[in-house]
C-alpha cells in the first residue's frame, strides 16, 4: 500500500475525476488505481475475475477511503464493454481511461496456435480499442472530453521476440495513441501511453519468467541495475491523466531506466567492462594503430 509520501502530488489533486482502469484488480492497474484513489478520484476497475476485483476495491477503500467501483467485464466482448460503460457512466461522465488490461505469455512463435495468438490480440489489440471507442463516443456525445493513457511496453520500438502477439498488439495501440491524439484533440480527448520496463507483478512473472524468484529487485542488464518501482509508474500515470498535462498529447513515455536505449547500440554489453578491460582494449587498439602506421608509405 502507498502512503502520502509515495506520491509527488498534493492531496485532493484528482478530486472530481472519475477514471476507469482496465485490469485494475491486480498488478500495475491496482497500483495506479490506488494512487488515483488516494488523490481523490473515484476509480472504476474491471477484469474478468469478479472476486479479485471485489477484494481489491475493498482493500483500497479500507486503506484510503473514497470510492472504488468493481465491474466484472471481459473486454474481448464488445457488448460487455458497452454494459460496463453504462455502469461506469451511471455516476457521471468518466474523465479518464487507463488501458491497462492485457494478456501475455512467452512462446516460440512457431509454437503459437491461432487461438494462442487470438488469446493475446483479442484482449490487448481489439479489447483496448473497443474500450477506447466506447469511451470516446460517450465523450464526444457529452462534450466533456477525457484523457486516455494506454499501458504499452518498450517493445513497440524494438520488437518483442518470443512475445510477438503482445508486441504486435501493443504496437497497434501505440499507433492508435498517435492517430486519435490528432483526430480527437479538437473534441477534448487526448491520448498518451506509458511504456514500462520490468515492474515485476504476479501476472507478468508467472507468464514471462515462469519459475523465477519474484522478489529480486535487481536487473543486471538494466542501466540502473534494477527493476521499476511502482511509485514511479503511478506518479507518471497521475501526471498524464491530470488536465495540467493537457498539452502533452500523442506521446509514449518509456519508464524503464533507459533499458530500451541500451539495447539499441551494438556495444551495449560493454557497460559491464572494468577499468582494466578498457585499459587493455585501449592498448590493443593503439598497438594495431602503431603497427599500421609503421607500414604507411605516404
Ligand atoms: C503457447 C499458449 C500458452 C503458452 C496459452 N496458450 N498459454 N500457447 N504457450 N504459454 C494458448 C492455449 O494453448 C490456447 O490455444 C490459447 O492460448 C488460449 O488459452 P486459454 O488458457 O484458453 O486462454 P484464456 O483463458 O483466454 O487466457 C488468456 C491468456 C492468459 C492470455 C492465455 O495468460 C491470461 O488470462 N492472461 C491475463 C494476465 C496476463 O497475461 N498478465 C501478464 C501481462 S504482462 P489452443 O490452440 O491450445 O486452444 C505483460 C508484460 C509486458 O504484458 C512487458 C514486460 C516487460
Ligand atoms: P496482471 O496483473 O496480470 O494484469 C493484467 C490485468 O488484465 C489483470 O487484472 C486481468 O484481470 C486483466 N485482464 C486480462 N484479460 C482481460 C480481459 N479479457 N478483460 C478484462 N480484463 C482483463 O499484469 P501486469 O504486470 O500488472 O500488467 C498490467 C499492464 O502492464 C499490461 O498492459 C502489461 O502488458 C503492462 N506491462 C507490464 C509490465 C510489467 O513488468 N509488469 C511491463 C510492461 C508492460 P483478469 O484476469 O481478472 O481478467
Amino acid at each position: 500500500m502507498f502512503t502520502a509520501d509515495d506520491l509527488m502530488f498534493r492531496p485532493g489533486l484528482m478530486k472530481g475525476h472519475r477514471i476507469l482502469v482496465t485490469g485494475g484488480g491486480t498488478g500495475l492497474g491496482k497500483e495506479m488505481a490506488e494512487a488515483l484513489l488516494m488523490l481523490g478520484a473515484e476509480v472504476i476497475i474491471c477484469g474478468r475475475r469478479g472476486g479479485v476485483l471485489e477484494e481489491t476495491a475493498k482493500e483500497l477503500m479500507d486503506a484510503h477511503g473514497g470510492k472504488v467501483i468493481p465491474v466484472a467485464c471481459d473486454i474481448r466482448v464488445p457488448e460487455a464493454i458497452h454494459d460496463m460503460m453504462d455502469e461506469a457512466w451511471a455516476g457521471g461522465p468518466l474523465t479518464g481511461l487507463v488501458n491497462n488490461a492485457a494478456g501475455n505469455f512467452i512462446s516460440r512463435t512457431e509454437d503459437l496456435s491461432t487461438r494462442g495468438f487470438d488469446a493475446i490480440a483479442n484482449i490487448v489489440f481489439r479489447g483496448s480499442f473497443f474500450v477506447t471507442l466506447e469511451a470516446g463516443k460517450r465523450w464526444i456525445a457529452s462534450g466533456t472530453g477525457g484523457s486516455v493513457v494506454s499501458i504499452l511496453t518498450t517493445w513497440v520500438w524494438n520488437g518483442g521476440p518470443f512475445t510477438v502477439p503482445s508486441a504486435m498488439s501493443k504496437a497497434g495501440l501505440n499507433v492508435m495513441t498517435q492517430s486519435l491524439a490528432v483526430e480527437w484533440a479538437g473534441k477534448g480527448i487526448r491520448f498518451n501511453a506509458i511504456a514500462p520496463g520490468p515492474f515485476p507483478t504476479e501476472g507478468m512473472s508467472a507468464r514471462l519468467n515462469p519459475g523465477a524468484a519474484r522478489d529480486d529487485r535487481s536487473s543486471p542488464g538494466n542501466p540502473m541495475g534494477r527493476v521499476g518501482d511502482m511509485r514511479e509508474l503511478a506518479n507518471l500515470a497521475v501526471y498524464l491523466l491530470h488536465p495540467l498535462s493537457q498539452y502533452v498529447n500523442g506521446q509514449t513515455i518509456a519508464i524503464d531506466g533507459g533499458a530500451h536505449l541500451a539495447g539499441g547500440g551494438g556495444f551495449a554489453g560493454l557497460r559491464s567492462w572494468t577499468d582494466e578491460q578498457w585499459e587493455a582494449a585501449r592498448n590493443a587498439i593503439k598497438a594495431t594503430n602503431e603497427a599500421d602506421r609503421a607500414k604507411r608509405t605516404v
